[in-house]
């Protein structure tokens, strides 16, 4: 029997030929089970050693899906192609051939959220045009000229206008000099990075699944760049960019003098949707709540699979009115966290060691979420549900349906806890079908058990949790 306690997050690793030439390297010979075996279509078959899990998911080790049969995954495939033709940037460098890079894991826990397979390449193999036909996205993290074939690059081309979704991200327009309808796709070629400093960023289009987590203006760390041909603001529909105000202009490098400096676009080829970000540089970044909601959410509407945001209802609307316009208190915000009655969010979560483990772990959700992520988990949970944490619903022989996240199970026993936060036990031999829930746990409505400003101190307090 499943246990739903298990994730199964596979990597299809797409570099058979990379990992065929793999030499065991100075930290000793890789241990055999976790060498990945190549499968007859060239892919390496997911194994336990290339599971990666989401960060925060402190349950048991995630299983694989059934050996040898890659179909087990039904999510659309997102070929995420990391080879540096030049420069390599440290996020995408593996310390063995066999182990995912920063980049490469954090795409693949997204996959998890967003409802895609990551399918990682370090080679071109996945670009003949048969092959190719297996993805819904190509994503670019790449640098120098690419080694496609002219029959891969027209099936490329061809496969954009017919709906595959592209995904760039920092280096992308950094790569494909020689191929100018690869700088038409992308958009822009890079020219240059003036800046790598402390900088702010405007958000124009605060509606696109790319940026509708994020604030209106934030600062960010990261190595900023600065576009050439063909880049046009008007051919492009730009989802960030940099605030000139706040920059040096007359630093040497700045070449551009319209103060135009795009930072993420999005634009449509055919029916392909075509993302673009130039973040992503910098280690810190990979681990930033809001390059991972805006990645996410531009990888989503690449794919076509953007989930609209859950209509609200009136009373939640004023909520989240009222939340956006107030900081809060974090300090009080923790004492409302800590109620045993109303939200009761400690009978379901942890954090720093207190609460109870029904949902994830929030010790780090500040590092791991925006403000408006958090703000709308609360107000409408079955809108994302946290990767590992769906609930299971049981139903039994006299026809009763029970819905909790299953805890602990045995031959004699099936303990679980309900949207109440209250636990039992049943019998297995009474279980005579098991699904999992499409709906959250966490129940609709804990808001607005709150006063508004009780919520914004809740809301502030979560934003505060770092991880230790
Ligand atoms: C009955 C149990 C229950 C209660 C009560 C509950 N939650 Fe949850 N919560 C869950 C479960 C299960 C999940 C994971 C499934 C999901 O994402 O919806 C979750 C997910 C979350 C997440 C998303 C975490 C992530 O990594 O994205 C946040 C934030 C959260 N809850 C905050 C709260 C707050 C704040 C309260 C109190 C107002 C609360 N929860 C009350 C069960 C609960």
């Amino acid at each position: 029997m499943r246990n739903p306690l298990r994730i199964g997050a596979s990597i299809a690793l797409a570099c058979a030929a990379e990992a065929a030439q793999a030499v065991p390297g100075a930290s000793g010979p890789p241990d055999p089970a976790a060498l990945p075996a190549v499968n007859p279509s060239g892919l390496l078959a997911p194994r336990a050693a290339l599971v990666t899990r989401a960060a925060r998911d402190t349950g048991p080790l995630p299983l694989s899906p059934v050996e040898g049969s890659p179909s087990a995954d039904r999510r659309p495939r997102l070929l995420v192609l990391t080879r540096s033709w030049g420069f390599e940037h440290d996020v995408v460098r593996r310390a063995s051939p066999q182990e995912p890079s920063l980049v490469e894991r954090a795409l693949v826990a997204w996959g998890e959220e967003v409802g895609y397979e990551a399918v990682l390449a370090r080679d071109t193999a996945e670009f003949e045009p048969e092959r190719l036909a297996r993805h819904a996205g190509v994503l670019f993290y790449t640098t120098g000229e690419l080694p496609l074939s002219a029959p891969q690059r027209a099936a490329f081309l061809a496969a954009i206008e017919g709906g595959l979704g592209f995904v760039g991200i920092h280096p992308a327009t950094d790569t494909g000099y020689a191929w100018p309808e690869y700088g038409a796709l992308i958009g822009a070629y890079f020219d240059g990075h003036p800046w790598h400093e402390r900088v702010r960023v405007r958000v124009p289009d605060r509606t696109h699944p790319a940026t509708r987590d994020l604030d209106p203006v934030f600062e960010i760390v990261d190595e900023i760049y600065q576009f050439r041909a063909p880049y046009d603001r008007a051919r492009l529909h730009v989802l960030l960019e940099l605030d000139t105000d706040a920059v040096d202009l007359a630093r040497p490098g700045v070449n551009r003098t319209d103060r135009d400096f795009a930072l993420a676009w999005t634009r449509s080829q055919g029916r392909g949707r075509v993302f673009y970000t130039a973040l992503g540089h910098r280690p810190e970044v990979w681990s930033d709540a809001r390059f991972a909601a805006h990645v996410r959410g531009g990888i989503a509407w690449a794919l076509g699979i953007d989930a609209p945001r859950p209509a609200l209802r009136p009373e939640d609307e004023a909520l989240r009115a009222f939340v956006r316009e107030h900081p809060g208190d974090p300090a009080r915000g923790h004492a409302v966290f800590r109620r045993t009655s109303g939200p009761m969010c400690i009978r379901c979560h942890a954090v720093h060691g207190e609460g109870a483990v029904v949902g994830p772990d929030l010790s780090r959700l500040g590092r791991e979420r925006t403000r408006e992520e958090i703000l709308e988990q609360i107000l409408a949970p079955s809108a994302r549900i946290a990767a590992g944490y769906r609930a299971t619903v049981l139903e039994l022989a006299d026809g009763t349906l029970v819905t909790g996240r299953v805890q602990e199970e045995s031959a004699e026993r099936i303990a679980l806890v309900d949207a109440a936060a209250e636990r039992r036990e049943l019998d297995p031999r009474q279980v005579v079908d098991r699904r999992e829930s499409p709906a959250s746990l966490m129940p609709d409505g804990l808001a607005r058990t709150l006063t508004p400003t009780e919520f914004a101190d809740l809301v502030a307090w979560l934003q505060t949790l770092r991880g230790s």
